[in-house]
């Protein structure tokens, strides 16, 4: 077992959860940074933080130089099984064309004709941009299959990556859209979906999800696709309130889904569902630093990339702080609504565009993932954590959002293995 120091560290945001603030539920403690740090990296977890005067030795050595480290970036929204493009729907959409949800017929025709090899390389390839963007943990979902065959297909590759760790979460996604050939028939196509679709790919993933919108899946049957993932053992996720109020929210709340996603369009009694739920006691899961999926809150996880190239009005993460949620910060990466996976393109403007403070965004793409994913193990970098490292290129994350859109990211490590 060898071991790291990293020394010169201007700024460790540890994010430890045992020193979390009651008084700021969604911000950091002073407590959770320490200036003038080092670290130590042992077996690919943090071994030991502190002031760089106090570190003790291990078997290699390196001063960062005066550069803040940050936990890696949780992504834990995304949508990586595609081929094909929709550049051009993008750039109507720029040109006055309103977003709708039929958009994913056209990814869903191109990904069926891909090879399984090839849809392997383009997710790697995705990967690769996720994690050089100071990416490292990864949810990522099926959904341009849309039918047994190809559903399953997307999510033996999906949990073949989390096997073999260049992925860590994978979630079924079959009520993404009605499919053309099941035109008229939605219900015959849940049917499918809760029926012989979620028997085939149950074993491969730990979440299902649900478009809930109109245009996808009512309030209803929304329902009974999740109640079907939850017998078969599967955490809940909901896209809801994206183009309108859905009923997602409301419906994710009750059911107890560990996400929310999007969040365009709330009512007052939307942030009330989603703050009664920030209380919720979180319990022991299946595995190290895996938390029960059908405990804890239902985390508000608000996308602003997605708002921004969909030109929908911001989710209003700042009402949704003040009013008590968990909040969290994903990409959306997919080819419709959202095509970026650039994680600290988001919390800029999180920052500067939906009024949250930087630590406050901060926590969200990291403390705010891991909760919506149900993961103890990362999103901090407190002794016992997995050494997930997001060195900047700058003394002071604020940086991130004072300098909005340049190459701030010097080193991205996972597990301890430096990524690049
Ligand atoms: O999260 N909202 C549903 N799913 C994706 C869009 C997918 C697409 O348009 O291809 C999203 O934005």
């Amino acid at each position: 077992m060898t071991s790291t120091l990293l020394t010169g560290i201007s700024e460790l945001w540890t994010l430890d959860p045992a020193l979390d603030d009651p008084a700021r539920p969604g911000g950091v403690a002073e407590e959770q940074v320490l200036r003038d740090a080092a670290l130590v990296i042992e077996d690919g977890t943090i071994a030991w933080t502190g002031p760089t005067a106090q570190a003790p030795s291990a078997d290699h050595a390196e001063d960062l130089g005066g550069r803040a480290v940050l936990p890696g970036w949780v992504d834990s929204h995304s949508h990586l099984v595609f081929d094909g493009d929709r550049a051009a729907e993008f750039e109507a959409r720029m040109a006055g064309r309103a977003y709708q949800a039929g958009g994913i017929g056209v990814t869903t025709e191109a990904t069926r004709a891909a090879s399984p090899q090839r849809l392997t390389a383009l997710v790697r390839a995705r990967i690769a941009e996720a994690v050089a963007g100071g990416t490292t943990t990864l949810e990522t979902k099926t959904g341009y299959g849309l039918t047994v065959e190809h559903e399953l297909e997307a999510a033996r590759l999906v949990s073949a990556l989390v096997a073999a760790g260049e992925l860590d979460e994978g979630t079924f996604l079959g009520a993404h859209l009605v499919p053309g050939e099941f035109a008229g028939r939605a219900e015959e196509y849940v049917d499918l979906v809760t029926g012989e679709m979620l028997a085939a790919v149950a074993p491969h993933v730990r979440w299902i999800d649900v478009f809930c919108e109109e245009g996808a899946f009512d309030p209803a049957q929304s329902e009974r696709v999740l109640r079907a993932g939850a017998a078969a053992g599967l955490g809940l996720r909901v896209h809801g309130n994206q183009l309108g109020r859905s009923g997602g929210v409301e419906l994710a709340a009750t059911l107890g889904a560990a996400s929310v996603d999007h969040l365009n369009h709330l009512s007052s009694a939307d942030l009330e569902a989603l703050a009664a739920t920030a209380s919720r006691p979180t319990a022991a899961g299946d595995g190290p630093g895996r938390l029960a999926v059908d405990q804890g809150p239902t985390v508000a996880t608000v996308l602003p990339a997605c708002d921004l190239s969909t030109r929908a009005p911001l989710a209003p993460a700042r009402d949704l702080l003040d009013a008590g949620a968990q909040i969290a910060i994903g990409s959306n990466c997919n080819p419709g609504t959202s095509y970026t996976s650039a994680m600290s393109f988001c919390v800029a403007t999180a920052v500067l565009q939906m009024h949250l403070s930087l630590d406050e965004a901060l926590r969200a793409a990291t403390r705010g993932g891991a909760l919506a994913l149900r993961r103890s193990d990362v999103g901090h970098l407190a002794v016992g954590a997995r050494a997930d490292l997001h060195v900047l290129d700058a003394p002071a994350a604020i940086h991130l959002a004072y300098r909005p859109g340049m190459p701030l990211t010097h080193r991205v490590v996972r597990a301890g293995i430096p990524q690049s």
